[in-house]
């Protein structure tokens, strides 16, 4: 029986699921691998009581690139620092790489396709978008036969969480931070999550296999659900919408849209469907139509899931580009300005209420400029928060317009955006 000789960087949340998957699921790997997976050594800042003392601890995460008994390592340390280092050394020394680290990839990524093609190795990264939900082996291999219109995903389980509890029970973004925090969904420091960095790390790496472009991130609009108030999600619920963060792509022939922000979509759209700390990509692709994939995003188990798909594909030979071509195939990529977005628009005025007249509101506000599909109200005393719902129109258009409402009769203007699929 062949062996593939394992060496696992990290030992928190992820690392914890790999070591046990690795154990309890030995069986059934062996016979989908056509090999043994053996762990054969493990790093941490610390040692673990639940590791093995056959398997050998390295202080130093670098020296497993050095280990000559290892064949592929797995880094779930997370970070940019030492992660690096470590791939550059395990490249260098003909191991092969398994990482769930989507900052690394997103931010790194044209790069490292390269250093994979000359070293000759690979490195795989299932688990770094969307855990458990297998969607880069979708778009990379699956879909290899389409090319990919758009996609709008749900990428971040902690902000899903949140936008869910706040709509079920009616609660403030604050209060439900807090709860996600308690229950683990969300860290400490939740900056990465709420801003819709993590979700716009996870596009950058998605929108390049899909566009066969360099991952982008520092070109990406990003707008998270910090902002997003209890009175917002009331007002879209009356429309009929929910609020999603979602991560947008939108092939445009000459370029594209990547962007992340919080947006509106149908109670009755698959996508809207999907609550909690779930995860969900729903892509429309040249020859395969609609195509929705749903499932869990992080955790333990279901991240390591994802990486241990990776080292079975790597056991049997079943390696790929990184992004789906050859680096030298890979262009750059032409993103649109965010203000150049076609599509509807929810607006919220805050009016002031002596001056209002409800029934010709909309078109004392937007003359002929708007057509307003659909309004709804909440009343507050001595104002009135109005939210359109407009038809569709170019975002520079609409800035345009809030900029220039009479200032006596709106005393604030916001706007989410609208995504409409039509998809099933
Ligand atoms: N958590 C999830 O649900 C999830 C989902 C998808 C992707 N990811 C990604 O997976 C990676 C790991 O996440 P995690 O949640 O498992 O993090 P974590 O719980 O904080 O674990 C990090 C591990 O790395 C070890 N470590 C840190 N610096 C190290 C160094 N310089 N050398 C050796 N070991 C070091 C830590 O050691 P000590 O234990 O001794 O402190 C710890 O065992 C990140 O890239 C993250 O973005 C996580």
């Amino acid at each position: 029986m062949k062996k593939l000789r394992i060496g696992l960087a990290g030992l928190g949340v992820v690392g914890k699921g790999v070591y046990d998957i690795l154990t309890k699921d030995a069986k059934l790997l062996e016979v989908r691998s056509n090999a043994s997976l053996e762990l054969v050594a493990v790093s941490a800042r610390s040692k673990k009581d639940f590791l093995n003392p056959k398997i050998k601890f390295y202080e130093n995460a670098v020296d497993l690139a050095n280990d000559p008994e290892i064949d592929v390592i797995i880094e779930v340390i997370g970070g940019n620092k030492t992660a690096k280092d470590l791939l550059q050394a395990a490249l260098k020394n003909g191991k092969k790489f398994v990482t769930a680290n989507k900052a690394l990839i997103a931010e790194e990524g044209f790069e490292l396709a390269q250093l994979e093609e000359k070293s000759q190795s690979c490195i795989r990264f299932e688990a770094a978008v969307a855990a458990a939900t297998p969607i880069i082996k979708t778009f990379r291999e699956g879909l290899a036969a389409n090319e990919i219109k758009e996609f709008y995903a749900i990428l971040n389980g902690t902000c899903n969480f949140i936008l869910t509890k706040m709509k079920n029970e009616n609660l403030d973004f604050a209060v439900a931070l807090k709860e996600a925090q308690d229950l683990g969904y969300a860290e400490s420091d939740p900056t990465f999550d709420i801003k819709g960095i993590d979700t716009a790390h996870k596009l950058a790496i998605l929108a390049a296999i899909a566009s066969g472009t360099k991952p982008a991130f520092k070109q990406l609009h990003i707008e998270g659900v910090d902002e997003v108030t209890i009175e917002d999600i009331k007002l879209a619920d009356e429309l009929g919408y929910k609020i999603k963060l979602l991560a947008t792509y939108k092939n445009l022939g000459e370029s594209m849209q990547q962007a992340v922000y919080p947006a509106l979509v149908k109670n009755s759209d698959k996508i809207s469907q999907v609550d909690s700390a779930f995860n969900a990509i729903l892509t429309k692709a040249s020859n395969a139509n609609w195509n929705m994939l749903i499932g869990s995003g992080a955790g333990s188990l279901p991240t390591a899931s994802g990486i241990v798909a990776d080292l079975v594909d790597i056991a049997n030979g079943r390696t790929n580009y990184m992004f789906g071509v050859k680096s030298e195939h890979l262009r750059e990529a032409k993103i649109n300005n965010i203000s150049q977005r076609f599509g509807k628009y929810f607006l919220k005025l805050l009016i002031n209420k002596d001056l209002a007249q409800k029934t010709n509101l909309a078109e004392v506000l937007f003359g002929s400029k708007l057509q307003i599909e659909k309004a709804a109200f909440i009343d507050k005393n001595s104002e009135i928060l109005c939210a359109f719902l407009t038809d569709e129109q170019k975002e520079q258009d609409v800035l345009d317009i809030l900029k220039n409402l009479d200032s006596n009769l709106v005393k604030s203007a916001k706007f989410l955006r609208v995504e409409e699929t039509n998809s099933f």
